[in-house]
């Protein structure tokens, strides 16, 4: 007999009761829905609802039941439907007909967007520590590597050198603001739903407060109605979480291209790296490629729940059993890549070797030979234009600007003189760079400075 049996005639239809359960999947959630019960059942005797002696036989029930989960010893049934149902049936197996008093006040639409919340609260704090393991790992190469230059690009064409401790720096900041939106949305998870009932609230004089400080909430949801019927919460973590993704895929992708022959940037140590089954000479980044590709799960999540929530009426529909998988995959999906990442990165082998020969083989300094030209008194456009030419003949000439003769560089501007090779040097070129967020030396060590704060604050 189904828990709400009472007004319907006949058994339901089997394909109805695999359709329709989600205990497959939401059996993930066990621990957090024992948990919410246990408080909601102390608060039911606390409020007078319940006799003392049924709320500690419901206790002791439910102690036994988590117990029978987490050692599979218990049965969970399609034909429960949910873990919610799957919990109350094992429950009431387990201590009798008191059991049935544990639902007293409460819906499954509370119990549900409470586990919800119960769940999503510790993996953002997972996931949160996870990716400041990360940005301590990208930090950590920046510091091993801090006279390491290497071509800066845009439109992936040489532009201007940079440091490589400035490029890993730049994913510090990016995290950063990710592991702060994590931390800023639990505030509007850590709210407590229960005692919203089915939609409208309760007849019974429950104690809202007393459930939610059980729970370690902040507060508790203002609207019952809301309460039951959104799930912008779990929107705002898939949405945080396709951040997280782009951020880490961004990174992934120049992995992928450094570790090539064609760059030769890096290495990717042996117990982070793949093989070919046909080809005995192949060392893949499959890690990198890998979670570049599951960036594109998160973001499908992240539309697929939009979509499924935007014509829903208030308050609860079956609809939002949805929001499940999606979000479990999504933390998982995180927790697998951040997992990787960290001793990843901390691994590799920085080539700088290479990067300064690459970086020592292209017109990079350009810029700095036309603002070398601008401080002699040449007009800018005037000196980008001079530089442009004076590009062209070494190009001409199979030249790199450095190895232009003085006399070369003087038919094209009487500017020009000795000092002009110390100016375009990589080293030079780079420690120019000297404002505030630029990637000369004294600046990177500033954003160390001020990253060590950020790690320190969490
Ligand atoms: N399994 C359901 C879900 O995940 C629980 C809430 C069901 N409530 C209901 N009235 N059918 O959404």
């Amino acid at each position: 007999m189904k828990l709400w049996g009472g007004r319907f005639t006949k058994p339901t239809n089997q394909l109805v009761d695999e359709y329709t359960a989600s205990i497959h999947f939401d059996k993930k959630l066990a621990q957090y829905d024992i948990e919410g019960s246990l408080a909601h059942a102390e608060m039911l005797k606390v409020c007078g609802i319940i006799s003392e002696e049924d709320a500690n036989a419901i206790t002791e029930g439910l102690k036994t039941v988590a117990l029978k989960i987490k050692h599979g010893e218990a049965e969970l049934l399609d034909e429960h439907e949910d873990i919610h149902m799957n919990v109350e049936k094992l429950l009431i197996e387990e201590v009798g007909p008191v059991g049935g008093k544990l639902h007293t006040g409460r819906s499954r639409n509370d119990q549900v967007a409470l586990d919800m919340r119960l769940y999503l609260r510790d993996a953002l704090m997972e996931i949160g520590n996870l990716l400041i393991a990360v940005q301590e790992s990208l930090y950590k190469q920046a510091q091993a590597n801090l006279d390491t230059v290497l071509p800066g690009y845009t439109h992936l064409q040489r532009a201007q050198p940079v440091l490589f401790a400035h490029h890993m720096m730049a994913y510090v900041f990016m995290f950063q603001r990710d592991v702060d939106r994590l931390f800023d949305s639990c505030k509007r998870v850590n709210k407590s739903p229960l005692g919203a009932g089915a939609l409208a609230g309760t007849t019974f004089p429950i104690d809202r407060k007393f459930v939610a400080e059980k729970l370690h909430f902040d507060s508790i949801c203002e609207n019952s109605l809301d309460a039951v019927s959104d799930r912008d919460f779990v929107v705002e973590f898939l949405s945080n979480a396709s951040l997280i993704g782009m951020h880490l895929s961004r990174l992934c992708e120049e992995l992928v291209q450094w570790s090539s022959a064609e760059f030769n940037f890096i290495e990717l140590d042996d117990a982070f790296s793949t093989g070919s089954s046909m080809m005995p000479q192949k060392k893949n980044p499959d890690i990198a490629e890998l979670v570049r590709g599951k960036t594109g799960r998160i973001y499908g999540h992240l539309i697929g729940m939009l979509t499924t929530l935007k014509g829903l009426p208030l308050a609860y529909n079956k609809d939002m059993q949805e929001d499940k998988e999606g979000m479990f995959d999504t933390v998982e999906t995180l927790q697998g890549a951040l997992a990787l990442f960290a001793p990843m990165i901390e691994t590799m082998d920085v080539k700088s070797e290479n990067m300064y020969e690459a970086v020592s083989k292209d017109f990079s300094n350009a810029t700095d030979f036309a603002d070398y030209l601008v401080r002699k008194g040449m007009p800018f456009r005037e000196s980008h234009a001079v530089v442009g030419q004076v590009v062209l003949h070494c190009i001409e000439q199979d030249k790199y600007l450095l190895d232009l003769t003085i006399e070369e560089y003087q038919q094209f501007s009487d500017l020009v003189e000795t000092d002009i090779y110390e100016v375009l040097s990589p080293e030079a070129v780079v420690n120019a760079r000297d404002v505030a967020g630029g990637t000369a030396k004294v600046r990177v060590e500033e954003q160390f400075e001020a990253a060590a704060g950020l790690f320190e604050k969490n």
